[in-house]
């Protein structure tokens, strides 16, 4: 985003202190693939630490998923009981942490509702994600209304928890700001007190995909949070390495190889001078070096993949842990719809009222 597009109330957020106690964090991810590493550097490996210290709401964001895969809505499905289950096997408790699946808790959309009228259409044609994604939209069948208004929904789903903080990266911060524009003339109009959330700045590194382009779903070159031994050999044995290193002999430079980046992710602190030295060196083989990032990547998803693969192999087990955490997300959200209705005089059922 350019910094001209910064508005001078985006200014004034851009500096977040760290949230007092008694902070309520919310965020989610979109459903429409499984998780990639970006998804747990980016967003994940914050909510793990973040889980600690605030009371946290957690989302599968299937409705969001929606707003691009929707011919697709099985998947999606697949794809929320995968990522709950990936969720839990990373580190969130659920037990202390509410960890709901967005279209079960309904009361998101009545908020959305609500939203979608007080937001005006020049709100959301100034969001720079929208713009430079309209063309895009347009040309792949995805320029639908959904989509054009998915910053009001995410919005709903921060107000919905009455949420006072989200965790996001600079570049998510036009959501952001969009998020408080309509909750503040919502309070405006209605009276509510529905809290203006701030972001909690986390870094959002961008990782590149396995075949060293930038990471896509398109391109094919997602890097899997949680992989089978046998597929993580497999992708970093194609990932392609530093062109000058054609024979073993030939020296090589790290910077300009995937390979390493990856070591820097993942390998301990101690193996990136025997990476540096031996690729300069020709000391080591790629073969050698593959191996070693291997090895090391493989130790830390042992327990995460196990863990994983119990939850989804006891489906009962699963279920009853997802369902417990939408109900109880649900408890609160429909507080904030009571304020929400109180303020407006609408009786709105929220589907279970008759
Ligand atoms: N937009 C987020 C993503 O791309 C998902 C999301 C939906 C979200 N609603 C939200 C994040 C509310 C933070 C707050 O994954
Ligand atoms: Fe890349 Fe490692 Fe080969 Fe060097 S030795 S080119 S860092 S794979």
């Amino acid at each position: 985003m350019s910094q001209e597009t910064i508005t001078s109330s985006e200014r004034q957020i851009r500096q977040s202190e760290k949230p007092p106690k008694g902070s309520r964090v919310m965020s989610g991810m979109r459903t429409t693939a499984r998780l990639h590493i970006g998804n747990y550097f980016g967003a994940l490996k914050n909510w793990l630490e973040l889980q600690h210290e605030y009371e946290c709401y957690f989302g599968a964001m299937d409705w969001h998923a929606m707003t691009t895969a929707y011919k697709t809505p099985h998947e999606i499905q697949h794809f929320v009981r995968d990522i709950y289950a990936e969720f839990i096997a990373w580190g969130l408790d659920p037990a202390k942490t509410t960890i709901f699946v967005q279209s079960r808790v309904p009361e998101h959309l009545e908020l959305n509702m609500f939203f979608s009228m007080i937001t005006s259409m020049g709100w959301l044609e100034r969001v720079p994600t929208w713009k430079d994604a309209e063309e895009e939209a347009k040309a792949n069948d995805t320029h639908n209304l959904g989509r054009f208004s998915y910053p009001v929904l995410q919005a709903a789903d921060i107000a919905v928890y009455s949420a006072t903080h989200v965790p996001i990266g600079q570049d998510q911060i036009s959501h952001l700001e969009l998020s408080r524009e309509i909750v503040r003339r919502f309070n405006f109009l209605y009276g509510a007190k529905l809290p203006e959330p701030k972001p909690i700045f986390t870094s959002t590194p961008t990782l590149l995909g396995s075949d060293g382009r930038k990471m896509s779903k398109s391109y094919g070159n997602t890097f899997n949070l949680t992989q089978e031994e046998d597929e993580l050999t497999k992708t970093i044995r194609a990932m392609p390495t530093d062109p000058a290193r054609v024979r073993r002999n030939d020296p090589g430079e790290p910077t300009k190889c995937p390979v390493y980046s990856y070591h820097k992710l993942f390998s301990k602190p101690e193996d990136l001078p025997w990476v540096e030295t031996g690729c300069r060196t020709a000391g080591i083989g790629c073969g050698d070096c593959k191996k070693r990032l291997t090895e090391n990547i493989n130790n830390l998803m042992a327990e995460p993949r196990a863990k994983k693969k119990e939850l989804l192999q006891s489906p009962d087990t699963l279920d009853s842990i997802i369902d417990d955490g939408c109900r109880r997300a649900r408890k609160v959200a429909k507080k904030t719809l009571e304020q929400v209705r109180e303020c407006t005089g609408f009786q709105v059922s929220g589907g279970d009222a008759f």
